[in-house]
C-alpha cells in the first residue's frame, strides 16, 4: 500500500495540527504531511507549519469572489502537492459538493461535541446552554452536509456545573489531540471501512 500524503486545512490556532505533526514525527502516523493550507493570512497554523519544516500556504478567502473559485484554488494546491487525504483541523468553512467530490471519502474533520448533537460553529456555547452533562469530540468523514458524515471515533468528557466555554473547550481539546491522530493512524493503515453511515474499524 502506498503511503498517504496529508494536506491539513486550518483557519487559526492549529493545536490539532500540532498534535498531528508530533504523531507523524514520532512515527505513530505513517504518512507525510506535505502541505498546510489556511484561509487566513494570520493563522497561527502557518507558523506551526514553518517551524515543523512543512510547506504552509495561505489561500486567502478574501481574494476570491466566489466560493467555487476559492475551493478550486485550494484543490489546485492539494493536487500539486500530491495530497491523498485531506484533514480539516479547525478549518471554519463549509466545503461545497465540488470540493467534497474531488476527495470523496478522503476528507476528515474534527468537531468539538458528540455528533449528531451540537453541530455548527458554536458547539461549546450550545452544549452549556442546553445543559447536557456529557460532551466530547467527534472525528468523522466529510460528506456534503454540515458535520454529518460517517463517524470514525468519539471521546467523551463530563460537563461541569462551573464550566465556561473556555474551560469546557480546554477539556475537550485534550481529547481532540489524542482522537484525531488515532483516527488518521487507522486510516493510513487501511483499517477504516465505510459501510453506509457506519465506519467499521478493522483492528
Ligand atoms: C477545535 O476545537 C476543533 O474541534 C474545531 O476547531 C477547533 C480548532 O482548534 N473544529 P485548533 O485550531 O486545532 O487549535
Amino acid at each position: 500500500m502506498s503511503r498517504e500524503v496529508l494536506g491539513i486545512l486550518c483557519s487559526g490556532r492549529g493545536s490539532n495540527l500540532q498534535s498531528i505533526i508530533e504523531n507523524v514525527n514520532t512515527g505513530k502516523i505513517n504518512a507525510e504531511i506535505k502541505i498546510v493550507l489556511t484561509d487566513k493570512p494570520n493563522a497561527m497554523a502557518l507558523t506551526r507549519a514553518k517551524e515543523a519544516g512543512i510547506s504552509g500556504v495561505c489561500v486567502d478567502r478574501k481574494l476570491y469572489e466566489t466560493r467555487e473559485a476559492f475551493e478550486e484554488a485550494l484543490l489546485a494546491e492539494l493536487k500539486k502537492a500530491g495530497v491523498t487525504l485531506v484533514i480539516l483541523a479547525g478549518f471554519m468553512r463549509l466545503l461545497s459538493p465540488l470540493f467534497v467530490r474531488a476527495y470523496e471519502k478522503r476528507i476528515m474533520n474534527i468537531h468539538p461535541a458528540l455528533l449528531p448533537s451540537f453541530q455548527g460553529a458554536h458547539a461549546h456555547r450550545d452544549v452549556l446552554a442546553y445543559g447536557v452533562k456529557v460532551s466530547g469530540a467527534t472525528v468523522h468523514f466529510v460528506d456534503e452536509g454540515m458535520d454529518s458524515g460517517p463517524i470514525i471515533l468519539q471521546g467523551a468528557v463530563s460537563v461541569l456545573d462551573e464550566d465556561t466555554e473556555d474551560t469546557l473547550a480546554a477539556r475537550v481539546l485534550e481529547v481532540e489531540h489524542k482522537l484525531y491522530p488515532e483516527a488518521i493512524r487507522l486510516f493510513v493503515e487501511g483499517k477504516l471501512k465505510i459501510e453506509g453511515r457506519k465506519v467499521r474499524i478493522l483492528e
